[in-house]
């Protein structure tokens, strides 16, 4: 939810959210067609912002964890949360 919030604030373009589950491991994909992340990013700075921290501490009480890239297909950037649900 936050995820696509972002998409919507700081990114553009189409919002795409992806579910996949293979092999007890899901992922929840959220990308967007905007400019990218900034130079800077860094998720795991959860301190820094409160939206991001709220993602990740999300992402720990699913036991998994948050990872964010830009695009490779086209502009923009996808941030990935992947959890087993055994947590
Ligand atoms: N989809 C995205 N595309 C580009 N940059 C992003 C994206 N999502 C987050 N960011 C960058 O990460 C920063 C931190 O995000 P975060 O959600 O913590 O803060 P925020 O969205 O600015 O404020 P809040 O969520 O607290 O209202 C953003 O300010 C932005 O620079
Ligand atoms: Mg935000």
């Amino acid at each position: 939810m936050k995820l696509v919030t972002n998409a919507a604030k700081h990114g553009a373009g189409q919002i795409d959210v992806t579910y996949a589950h293979d092999s007890g491991i899901h992922k929840i994909i959220v990308c967007d067609e905007g400019e990218g992340l900034p130079a800077d990013f860094d998720p795991a700075a959860a301190d820094k912002s409160l939206g991001m921290r709220v993602v990740i501490s999300l992402a720990r009480q699913l036991g998994g964890v948050l990872s964010s890239a830009d695009r490779e297909d086209t502009r923009g950037s996808c941030f990935t949360v992947i959890f087993t649900g055994n947590a």
